[in-house]
């Protein structure tokens, strides 16, 4: 019922949902587009629809908004933040660069708008080592997430100063930490390891493979293996065995759950397509410059 409802107003409104690898279940089987924040920013630019509904977090929204200005974008659920972000303040992008003069400063597409429009690039985790091989400068400030900036430091052998120093993911840094991955390999002999860059270094290490949630699905279908650990946000699990399914796939810790994730439901989707709201409305200024800074971070993307 709830779903010939979003398919008729899908049709009725022109309009498509775009899902992250990590919502619900239900959420991205009604998603017409499921992908990692890369994907997610780069499908809303190709889609043909009036209207796009994003389910995800809200930097996400706003970047779909960002790169399509005269589309609708609908947000489900606008309390949906990501904590992560919200260590990239104004005030610490000043501290640094000021503490830096001449380093660029490469933003973390989980971030807020405001970070974006501050920013010299903006990356997303599948992005961030091509880009920052490419700049000319050996020295990179890099916020927020101090894990990331670790993995991209290590790839690229570049000093990459994370912005500020403690930036991280809760459900990367607490809930697949060391503890729970050594735990998880001993109660699974045999089983490679797929890990996120936002796991801390001591979780990298002993991974097979490190990536975005979209590289890992890749990796999950490819690799010769056929029993996989997944070390990351749990929803990525659906995913991997619904793309693998001869394989076992077992998350670290099905606990680690990104609650901001899950709050968009096939209910709220519904309300958002019938109402045409929560829409996502963008600060013009900000909007124009963080366009900028995104358009020239693609090109290195190509
Ligand atoms: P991806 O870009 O790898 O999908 O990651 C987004 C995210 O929020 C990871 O926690
Ligand atoms: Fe943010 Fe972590 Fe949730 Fe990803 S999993 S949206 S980084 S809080």
């Amino acid at each position: 019922m709830i779903l010939e409802e979003i398919n008729r107003l899908k049709r009725v409104r022109n309009a498509v949902v775009l899902a992250h690898n990590y919502q619900l279940p239900e959420v991205q089987d009604i998603a017409d587009f499921v992908g990692d924040s890369l994907e997610l920013a780069l499908k809303a630019q190709e889609v043909d629809a009036d209207v796009v509904v994003m389910a995800g977090v809200r930097f996400m929204a706003e970047m779909v908004a960002l790169l399509n200005p005269d589309k609708t974008v609908l947000h489900p659920s606008p309390d949906a933040g990501c904590p992560l972000a919200d260590f990239l303040s104004k005030s610490v992008i000043e501290e640094y660069r000021r503490e830096h003069p001449g380093a660029p400063l490469v933003v973390y597409v989980n971030s807020p708008l405001e970070a974006k429009a501050l920013a010299d690039y903006v990356v997303t985790s599948s992005s961030a080592v091509k880009v920052i091989s490419k700049l000319d400068s050996d020295t990179i400030l890099f916020g927020p997430d101090k894990n990331l900036a670790d993995f991209v430091a290590e790839k690229t052998q570049k000093n990459v100063i994370p912005v500020p120093v403690s930036g991280h993911c809760p459900v990367h840094e607490f809930l697949i930490s060391r503890y729970y991955v050594e735990k998880a390999l001993r109660e699974h002999p045999g089983y490679e390891l797929v890990v996120h860059p936002e796991t801390p270094r001591d979780v990298r290490r002993l991974a097979n493979f490190v990536g975005s949630t979209s590289q890992m699905l890749r990796y999950i279908q490819e690799t010769q293996a056929d029993k996989i650990l997944v070390g990351t946000e749990e929803g990525l699990v659906y995913r991997a065995r619904k793309l693998a399914p001869g394989k076992d796939i077992v998350p670290v810790n099905p606990i680690a759950v990104c609650a901001n994730m899950k709050k968009i439901t096939p209910y709220n989707i519904l309300k958002s397509l019938d109402r045409l709201e929560p829409r996502v409305t963008l600060d013009r200024a900000l909007a124009s410059r963080a366009l900028e800074v995104v358009e020239r971070s693609l090109e290195l993307v190509k």
